[in-house]
């Protein structure tokens, strides 16, 4: 297929789901949401920085590649690191040192919601989802005022043993303080000269210094979760976010295994209240290794069934697996990465029992489908190619107010960098005999063990910001394919 006809796809898919969007009975999204201070670094603001802090110590730290924010040097060695790499991070910190520090030496421009649910939860409200019920453990009162002012937005709230849903900003808890992650966004081009050393930024993305004070807890109160069945009557989805944040122990004795137990929990009740539920976990950077592990060892096997994440992810999901070399060739394997991002994909599915794997890449996306998964390749295709046009969207716009809004992304022209890796894919899969070029060129791909779809993206040049744009793809997607399922249902 060549790049106009996959223009003409994007334009139907869109038509497609903006008719049929409204399927969709509600949403629910858990559970991170905090303020980001969105910063974006110039050279200028780079040399600043480096010149406050000892740079033997930064470029010892960029070989020792920290996994937590102590100190200004381990943030410089993580940006650096990111910079030169163009990949995006996350790093957490556990005390606010670092955020006066931040604070003290760079103005931030802009303080959106952050946090993949409050993103997400956002999107999906703007988007006219009919009902969207979020979840923030930690919802406090100027958390609340970043939820769009829309009445489909709704965080559930115990009053008096009864269950209510009222929008953010009437549900937050007083006692709580606000989260502020610092998002350092990066540009291609940027040059970046220290001790010797000259880089250029090979292309946009993003620093997260991830805030994570002691009270930050992926957790529902008891009363909460026993009504979970009622909260789900009438929602077809779950999108839940934000494991990354669980500790191995915490200061009152109590270890990540409680919380796992708990998350698992919460899960299994979803589907008690809606057995048809689709529950889709959107992956990210997660540093410490156990907890990444026991994220989709415990939760996401066997509880859920879709899982969203982009390549550098994808490689440290194999890695934490037990598939070192395949999560080596998805990152070190240069063009011919795509072929290990596949094969990372499918083993993903598999290993994780899952119904759908979602890998976005600048340029292309994969999704890895399960057998027995209702929905046909088309229709897959079509919420893929959904997901991408607001993501397009909201790159080039930074935000998005309304369906019609994201039609802009539309607009954005399909990613030919994306096309011609994906011709490689095709190539090696049609040596494979895994299927015929007619039908890789199509993008749908039915094979013995599971079904494939390639579609390449459309990528803006410029983007606004690139913080939150796999959040965008991801929930785009996913909330696309259950209005795909749910017309399929009621014809
Ligand atoms: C993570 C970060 C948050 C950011 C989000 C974007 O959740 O903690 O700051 O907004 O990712 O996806």
């Amino acid at each position: 297929m060549h790049l106009e006809q996959w223009e003409k796809h994007y334009d139907e898919a869109f038509s497609d789901i903006k008719e049929s969007l409204d399927n969709v009975r509600g949403m629910f999204v858990a559970y991170n949401s905090n303020v980001d201070a969105i910063k974006h670094i110039s050279e200028r603001d780079v040399s600043k920085l480096l010149s406050l802090v000892d740079l033997g110590e930064v470029q010892e730290k960029i070989v020792n590649y920290p996994r937590e924010i102590v100190s200004p040097a381990d943030f410089l060695s993580r940006l650096i690191i990111a910079m030169r790499d163009g990949k995006a991070a996350e790093v957490p910190t556990y005390t606010s040192d670092i955020h006066e520090w931040l604070t003290d030496h760079l103005v931030f421009d802009d303080a959106r919601m952050g946090g993949q649910a409050g993103i997400i939860s956002n999107l999906l409200a703007h988007l006219g989802v009919r009902k969207v019920i979020s979840y923030v453990p930690w919802l406090s009162k100027e958390q609340a005022e970043y939820f769009a002012d829309l009445p489909n937005l709704l965080h559930p709230v115990i009053e008096d043993g009864v269950l209510m849903l009222k929008h953010p900003r009437q549900a937050y808890d007083p006692e709580f303080k606000p989260r502020v992650n610092w998002i350092i966004e990066f540009s291609r081009g940027l040059e970046v000269k220290y001790g010797g050393e000259h880089f250029v930024v090979p292309r946009d993305n993003r620093l997260i210094i991830s805030s994570r004070p002691s009270w930050i807890r992926i957790d529902m109160s008891r009363e909460l979760y026993d009504r979970i069945p009622k909260l789900e009557e009438d929602v077809d989805g779950a999108i839940l976010a934000g494991y990354q944040m669980i500790r191995e122990e915490y200061e009152d004795g109590t270890t990540y295994h409680e919380y796992v137990e708990r998350a698992v929990n919460v899960i299994e009740r979803l589907k008690e209240g809606n057995p048809d539920i689709r529950i889709h976990v959107e992956f990210t950077s997660i540093q410490n290794k156990t907890i990444r592990k026991t994220l989709l060892k415990d939760i996401v096997c066997r509880h859920v069934h879709s899982l969203g994440l982009d390549t550098v992810e994808v490689a440290n999901a194999l890695n934490v697996l037990g598939h070192e070399e395949l999560a080596y060739s998805v990152i070190n394997k240069g063009e011919n990465g795509i072929v290990a991002l596949y094969e990372g994909a499918v083993r993903l599915l598999h290993d994780l029992k899952l119904e759908r794997v979602h890998v976005h890449s600048l340029g292309f996306f994969i999704c890895v489908i399960s057998k027995d998964h209702p929905l046909d390749v088309e229709g897959h295709r079509t919420a893929l190619l959904f997901g991408s046009t607001l993501a397009a969207a909201q790159a080039s716009r930074g935000s998005i107010e309304h369906l019609d809004d994201a039609a802009v992304g539309l607009n954005v022209p399909v990613s030919e960098t994306g096309y011609k890796e994906l011709e490689i894919l095709g190539k090696y899969m049609v040596r494979r005999g895994i299927c015929s070029m007619d039908e890789f060129v199509d993008g749908c791909i039915c094979t013995p063990t599971h079904d494939v779809i390639v579609v390449p993206s459309k990528v803006v040049k410029d983007p606004i910001a690139t913080v939150g744009i796999g959040d965008a793809i991801s929930a785009g997607a996913f909330v696309a394919m259950l209005a795909k399922m749910k017309s399929m249902k009621y014809p």
